[in-house]
């Protein structure tokens, strides 16, 4: 609903203002500068810190030199991280429901490749990467999207949204989003 105005309960018979319709998403915002190396944002660490912890369990395929999580990867071979693959090779060599958590914070933009990581990547191949990161989190675990939008993996996949943060940056720049998304069913490869 985009006109501001309370919403209205039509089926009841009456017209008795209703609250919305809706789970119960926690919405953030917050104003932090911005930074290429999104883990590094202040508020943005706070939250790993809080929900990945020591990041025992937890994958990272574009993990560039900052990344909690135990097992990372970076296409680029300048990258202190465990492998140097393409992200979904590198998700493809993990079992089935066998990771507590996956952390999805790719280029944002065929601009950013260019700029800022010294031309590793490519936007296009980010539906491949999100299936897998989809299949080898178990049930319960949760994957974290960085990015522009707030599209995350997806109830398609079997995952519910339990947190939507904003960080603003000020001028003209874009917010940095972070999609919280918890695991609740393993959908089979059948329907993707
Ligand atoms: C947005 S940065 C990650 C920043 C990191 N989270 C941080 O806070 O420092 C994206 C990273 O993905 C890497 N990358 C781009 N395309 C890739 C691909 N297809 N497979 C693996 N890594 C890729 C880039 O080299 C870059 O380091």
């Amino acid at each position: 609903m985009s006109s501001g105005e309370p919403m209205t309960d039509h089926t009841a018979g009456h017209s008795e203002p209703s609250a919305p319709s809706c789970g119960s998403l926690c919405l953030t915002r917050a104003w932090d500068m911005p930074n290429a190396n999104t883990f590094l944002i202040p508020t943005v660490a706070r939250l790993l810190n809080l929900l990945v912890g020591d990041g025992i369990g937890w994958v990272d395929p574009f993990a560039n030199a900052n990344s909690p999580a135990q097992h990372t990867n970076d296409i680029d071979a300048a990258m202190p991280t465990g492998s140097h693959m393409d992200a979904r090779e590198f998700l493809a060599g993990f079992e089935e429901c066998s990771v507590h958590g996956v952390l999805l914070d790719p280029p944002y933009s065929a601009r950013q490749i260019r700029e800022m990581y010294a031309g590793h990547g490519n936007t296009k191949q980010i539906t491949a990467v999100i299936r897998e990161a989809a299949r080898i989190v178990r049930v319960g675990g949760l994957v974290l999207s960085f990015g522009w939008n707030s599209n995350g993996v997806g109830a398609k996949r079997g995952f519910v949204s339990e947190a939507v943060h904003l960080i603003a940056h000020g001028g003209q720049h874009n917010d940095t989003i972070i999609t919280v998304e918890r695991k609740v069913r393993h959908q089979r490869r059948l329907f993707w």
